[in-house]
Formats: structure tokens, C-alpha cells, sequence
């Protein structure tokens, strides 16, 4: 889970590391009324989870009441990389040195952590890294020694951070340290970590990835800062039931049991709907291993109500799961939604019991389920019905 600057920052001060603590505020009033108990200038921060923010014109500088205003204004509103800016940071304004850069995150490529840290902050790192690769120091850090005082030295050292700031510095990045460790993030970026003209060493922006495996012992973190505003309401229904759940933008429901067989199903339907113009999978919802019934219920209520959907490919295979539990959820989920349910359903079932859960759906005689015999047969049933739903049935071909 990613945090927002404000956060990530507040998280920084929690473990002493020195920052700037704003006030996050969502409309100009409020900037106004923040700024009003802080010194001029401040500075006025769009809050998205997306970095370049400054070069966006997301990062303004205001030197007088009626600047803050204007900048609030100007800022709240604004769409950043596809992001809309609805909360701003005030901070106050910074009397910047120098502008260093120092990350810690997760290298799995050599099972351990990294430590990057660069005199040449401020700018996308990116572009360091390609232009000047001497700059940008990256030091392995091993996670069972972690980060101590002199540790953190060397790191500054490698950065190339000038030495009379590099005991200030190295105090600054091992708190960032304990943040990465203490909070089992996966990334903590500052950029710039900033040299003040007294001396100080400055986390003035804060990018935070908590790690989401670590959810189960890090839940306070993840209660306080989970941001629901933003969130796909799909997305919270399956996530409050348990189920692994991603909205896409196309038109076809998808539902199937196992990470594996779902990826496949996806890439089946897209290729089944190149055919025609707007043809493409609406989701990704894996209903698990042990599929119940009441659980095939719980996510075909979740598809069923996204207004994207024309229509539903349900592709299971009954390892664990009994194919007749399966056919059984259908059913029953289709009696539950009732008559809001207007949508047709394919269904694809193979594997274990497969024989005698096809008599139950063939039984049923349900007026809007299709079966098919293979995964192939079944996207392009789906494909075929969500094109003509959408009324584009001739449209290429
Ligand atoms: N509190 C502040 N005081 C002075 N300058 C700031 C302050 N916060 C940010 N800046 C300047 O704005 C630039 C961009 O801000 P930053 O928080 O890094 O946003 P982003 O990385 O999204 O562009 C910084 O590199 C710094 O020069
Ligand atoms: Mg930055």
C-alpha cells in the first residue's frame, strides 16, 4: 500500500526522523486558515500517489496570504498523471542548501535490502541513474545486520554527500532505516532530503510503500492510513468477503478459481473479443482453491453489479472444489439476485465431478446460462453474446 506524502512523513516523525509536519486541508478556506498559524512562505503540496508532482505544477511556493489561496486553488482541481488532486499539504517553506537523494527498498533480485543515496537529489531519479550512474550510490544492506549510525555514515559517504554534513545526514537516514525496517515497508524514498542552510538534514517529501504481506502484523498502519476515497467500491465488496478481486475496464465479467487458470481466462476472452469493438474482460476475480457455493455466490454478486458487465464467463476447474458445489453457488446465487439479474452467464466447468454438476445446471434449465465444453468454446460464447448485447455484432468481422 502506498501512503501519501503527508503520511509518510507523519509515519517519518514517529520514529524522530526530521521533517516538516503541515496541514493537509481540502479546500482554499482551509489554506488560508492553516497558513494563518505558520510563518510565510509556506508551501503548497498536491497530495496524489504519484511522484514528478513539482514539475507538474503540484508543488508551489507562497510568500503571501492571498499565494496561498491562489495556489490552493490552482492546485485542488488539478489532474496530475490521471490523479485528482483533492487534499493539498501546507508546509512551511524550507531555506534549501542542497537537495540530496536516499531511498532503502526491497532488492528481490539479490534476496536483500538496498540502500541508494545521492548528493544529485531533487530530480527524477530516473535520470541519475542514466546520466550520471557515478552519482547514485547503491549499497546492499544485509537485514539481519540492518543500519547503524556508521552504517548510515558510509552510505552518505558513498552518496558523495559533502563531508561536513555527513554526521547530520547519517543520524537522518538511520530513523529512515528503522521507518523501512520498524514499518515493513517495501520502499521509503526521500527525495529531496534536503541540506538547510543551518545545517539541518530534511525528509521534505516521503514516499512510502507498506509491504502488503505484512498486513497481518502492521494492521494498526494499515487501518490509519488506508485511503477508501480512491478505491474501486468492487474492489472493497470482494475484499470485504474475502475474495482476490481487480476492476478492468471491459465489458466481460470474469470469474474462476486459482491466480493461473483467471490470467488464462483473461488473455482467452481479450483474444476472443479482438473480433469485436468492445469486447474485453471487466475483471480479474479468482474465487480460490476451495470454491464454495457461498463463495461463487459473493463474487457473482460482485460482477453482477459492476454496470460495466454484459455479461458473465464463469471458468472453473474442480481440483479441490467439487464442480457440483460450484453449479450449486450458481444457482443459488442467481435465485438470490433475483429478478434485478439480467444478465446472461457462461459456464465453463471441468475436472472433478464435472459429469454429474452439468446435469445440475442442464437440469435447471436456467434461461441465462450457456454452457460450454472447453475454455476456448466458452470465450468465444461470451464474447459473441457481450458483442451483441452491445449491439456491435456486425461491427467488424
Ligand atoms: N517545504 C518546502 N520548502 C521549500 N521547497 C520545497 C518544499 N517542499 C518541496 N520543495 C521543492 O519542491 C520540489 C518538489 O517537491 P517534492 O515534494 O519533491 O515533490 P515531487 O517529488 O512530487 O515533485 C523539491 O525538490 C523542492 O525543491
Ligand atoms: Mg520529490
Amino acid at each position: 500500500m502506498d501512503l501519501y506524502e503527508h503520511q509518510a512523513k507523519e509515519l517519518f516523525d514517529r520514529y524522530g526522523v526530521p521533517t516538516l509536519r503541515g496541514t493537509v486541508v481540502t479546500t482554499p478556506e482551509e489554506a488560508a486558515a492553516a497558513a494563518e498559524s505558520m510563518d510565510l512562505p509556506v508551501v503548497v503540496k498536491a497530495q496524489v500517489k504519484v511522484g514528478g508532482r513539482g514539475k507538474a505544477g503540484g508543488v508551489k511556493l507562497a510568500r503571501t496570504k492571498e499565494d496561498v489561496v491562489a495556489h490552493a486553488e490552482a492546485i485542488l482541481g488539478m489532474d496530475i498523471k490521471g490523479h485528482t488532486v483533492h487534499k493539498v499539504l501546507i508546509d512551511p517553506g524550507v531555506d534549501i542548501a542542497e537537495e540530496y537523494y536516499m531511498s532503502f527498498l526491497i532488492d528481490r533480485s539479490n534476496r536483500s535490502y538496498l540502500a541508494m543515496c545521492s548528493v544529485a537529489g531533487g530530480m527524477d531519479i530516473e535520470t541519475v541513474a542514466k546520466e550520471q550512474p557515478e552519482a547514485l550510490a547503491k549499497i546492499a544492506i544485509d537485514p539481519d545486520e540492518g543500519v547503524d549510525l556508521a552504517h548510515a555514515r558510509e552510505i552518505a559517504a558513498q552518496g558523495h554527500l559533502p563531508a561536513d554534513i555527513l554526521d547530520a545526514a547519517a543520524a537522518t537516514i538511520e530513523k529512515l532505516y528503522r521507518v523501512f525496517d520498524g514499518a515493513d515497508a517495501s520502499l521509503v524514498e526521500v527525495n529531496p532530503m534536503v541540506r538547510t542552510g543551518d545545517g539541518r538534514v530534511l525528509a521534505i517529501d516521503g514516499k512510502v510503500t507498506l509491504d502488503d504481506n505484512s498486513e497481518g502484523r502492521q494492521q494498526d498502519l494499515f487501518a490509519e492510513y488506508r485511503d477508501n476515497s480512491t478505491a474501486d467500491p468492487h474492489e472493497l465488496a470482494a475484499k470485504e468477503v474475502g475474495l482476490n478481486y481487480v476492476k478492468l475496464d471491459g465489458t466481460v465479467g470474469i470469474i474462476g478459481n486459482g491466480a493461473g487458470l483467471v490470467m488464462s481466462t483473461l488473455d482467452v476472452v481479450a483474444y476472443a473479443g479482438e473480433a469485436y469493438d468492445n469486447v474485453r474482460p471487466a475483471n480479474f476475480l479468482d474465487i480460490g482453491g476451495g470454491a464454495s457455493a457461498a463463495v461463487m455466490e459473493a463474487g457473482l454478486r460482485i460482477i453482477m453489479e459492476d454496470p460495466q458487465v454484459e455479461a458473465v464467463f464463469v471458468n472453473v476447474f474442480g481440483g479441490i472444489t467439487s464442480c457440483i458445489e460450484v453449479a450449486n453457488g450458481i444457482l443459488q446465487a442467481l435465485g438470490q439476485l433475483g429478478d434485478s439479474l439480467t444478465k446472461p452467464l457462461v459456464v465453463r466447468l471441468d475436472g472433478n465431478d464435472v459429469a454429474p454438476a452439468r446435469e445440475i445446471l442442464d437440469n435447471a434449465q436456467h434461461p441465462l446460462i450457456t454452457t460450454a465444453g472447453d475454455m476456448d468454446e466458452g470465450a468465444a460464447t461470451v464474447a459473441r453474446i457481450t458483442a451483441s448485447r452491445l449491439g456491435q455484432l456486425d461491427a467488424k468481422k
